[in-house]
């Protein structure tokens, strides 16, 4: 393919925001989309109608379109590994096939739930998830978001090999009547199987005549969790061209339908299908995901921006910024086109952010007066998620729409410049009408289409990651004692381990 001409793009020059405030009155109607129950204001970026027309150019050339279809339609988008990338078809968007073999899945997790409710497994009341990446921090978002019954089960993702992290949970729960879940697409990651076998023995070791026999395997690699000792009526596999950081909505997804029923789980998957629709059929100039991506490159191409912060300003919301960095930097931190040469552009920027407003009174600072442009994103619900006085949430969201109010206008001071706000600064706001499952699987899923835009226009394949590899295979080969290491690594290893 030819290589994409971004020279139209490049000399892109928009007026300041409040400039294009002042010479467009319908400016908000124009650069927002309403979907799934989220509504999406792009009108504090430079996002114009000449910015879009020489983003959908771009889009025209990189064939968004076809590459949109081929993702749906089950071809091998992800070129370098030859395989399909087919979570569209866990929420019903995808080949036939697909769409088939994902509800067979879903149907055997279903069964799964069922049996273990019924009381198959003995009582459970605790589930402990060993998963890492992509196979923990879904759930754990879902769950965190979205909470669960008093009367569900009481769930604890564990994910790192810090064996801190397993003792907490070790803490909280029983092992008579805990569920081993282990989460892992290739069932070889070292820390989760690690993790896996530390909790069996302290099963054994409380007094749990089988621990094998309550154990939940989540894989795209069922015969070596069958291989590993999960009995295979217990093993839950999910499709192969399912990535992992695309996993929640298949069995990956299975502590989260525990912990909120499956009736939540299915809606999760409608409102992500719901947005995957909207991604398909939505004209370029009112496709969210779409918009989202030429605004994201724009910063990141014309303006030079090296970061992206999102702000929850939703406590339910707080792990969305942790699960956006897997999401975005493993997908799209890559270095050469899907041809193998060099990108020669920046490609995913740095995805950081927190919560609002704590963050307000910790990194805003340099949002409002720092060097670098930080493109930010509001993430906002305008159904509160606590019983306290209104006074709680209608403070929470004032705060987030003032603080984007304040970043666009800036406020001049000649007389002390330290005091001064150069204004301009760009963001964007997604305010959900309720946080629920439904409008949650259409965010994550807006998220992911998002990053496939990105990756289309950039020309890189998003859904590979050997960049993560080069180190687990040297830590692994460490171990055996199989590695030479420069002086300092040596060192601090002789420090560590004598
Ligand atoms: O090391 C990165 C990675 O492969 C992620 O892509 C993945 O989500 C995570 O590790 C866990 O992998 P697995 O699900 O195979 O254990």
């Amino acid at each position: 393919m030819a290589k994409p001409d971004w020279s139209a793009i490049d000399a892109l020059d928009p007026p300041r925001l409040a400039a294009l405030f002042a010479e467009d009155e319908d400016r908000v109607a124009r650069f927002s989309v309403d979907v799934a129950g989220l509504h999406f204001d792009w009108s504090k970026t430079h996002l114009t109608t000449a910015v879009v027309e020489a983003f959908a150019a771009l889009a025209k050339a990189q064939d968004l379109a076809g590459k949109r279809e081929a993702l749906f339609a089950g071809k091998p988008v992800n070129v370098t590994e030859d395989r399909a990338a087919e979570h569209g078809a866990e929420r019903g968007e995808g080949s036939e096939e697909a769409v088939a073999r994902a509800a067979a899945l879903h149907a055997r997790m279903r069964a799964l739930i069922d049996a273990i409710e019924g009381g198959a497994l003995g009582p459970i009341r605790h589930v402990l998830h060993v998963g890492i990446g992509g196979s923990a921090l879904g759930p754990d978002l879902l769950i965190d978001a979205l909470g669960r019954d008093e009367d569900r089960y009481d769930v604890a993702i564990v994910s790192n090999v810090d064996g801190a992290a397993l003792e907490e949970a070790f803490a909280r729960f029983d092992p008579a009547t805990t569920l081993l879940v282990i989460a892992s697409k290739t069932f070889t990651t070292t820390e989760t199987m690690l993790n896996a076998t530390s909790v069996l023995q302290w099963m054994a070791e409380g007094g749990v005549d089988d621990p094998y026999g309550k154990v939940v395997a989540l894989t795209a690699a069922p015969d070596k969790a069958i291989a590993w000792g999960v009995d295979e009526t217990r093993v839950l596999p999910f499709s192969e061209s399912v990535g992992g950081r695309y996993s929640l909505w298949s069995s990956i997804g299975f502590p989260a339908a525990l912990a909120l029923g499956w009736d939540a789980f299915a809606e999760l998957l409608e409102g992500a299908g719901e947005m995957d629709r909207h991604f398909r059929l939505a004209a370029l100039h009112e496709n969210a995901p779409v918009l989202a991506a030429f605004a994201d490159l724009f910063y990141t191409q014309v303006r030079h921006a090296e970061t992206r912060a999102t702000f929850a300003y939703d406590e339910r919301l707080r792990l969305l910024p942790s699960y956006l960095q897997q999401l975005e930097m493993e997908s799209n931190g890559k270095g050469v086109t899907v041809e193998g040469a060099p990108v020669g552009r920046a490609t995913a920027p740095i995805t950081w952010g927190g919560v609002g407003t704590d963050a307000q009174h910790a990194v805003f600072q340099l949002l409002h007066q720092g060097t670098h442009l930080v493109p930010v994103e509001f993430v906002g619900v305008i159904e509160p998620g606590d019983a306290l006085a209104d006074d709680h949430h209608r403070q929470l969201l004032m705060n987030m729409f003032a603080q984007g109010a304040a970043l666009m206008q800036g406020r001049a001071n000649a007389d002390d410049p330290a005091r001064a706000y150069p204004g301009d600064r760009p963001s964007s706001t997604i305010l959900l009408d309720m946080l629920d499952p439904r409008s949650l699987g259409a965010l994550i899923a807006f998220y992911e289409q998002r990053v496939f835009v990105n990756a289309v226009l950039l020309g890189i394949n998003p859904f590979d990651q050997f960049g993560v590899e080069l180190g687990k295979e040297m830590a692994k080969a460490a171990e055996k004692g199989g590695q030479d290491f420069d002086s300092s690594t040596t060192d601090l290893m002789r420090r560590a381990f004598g």
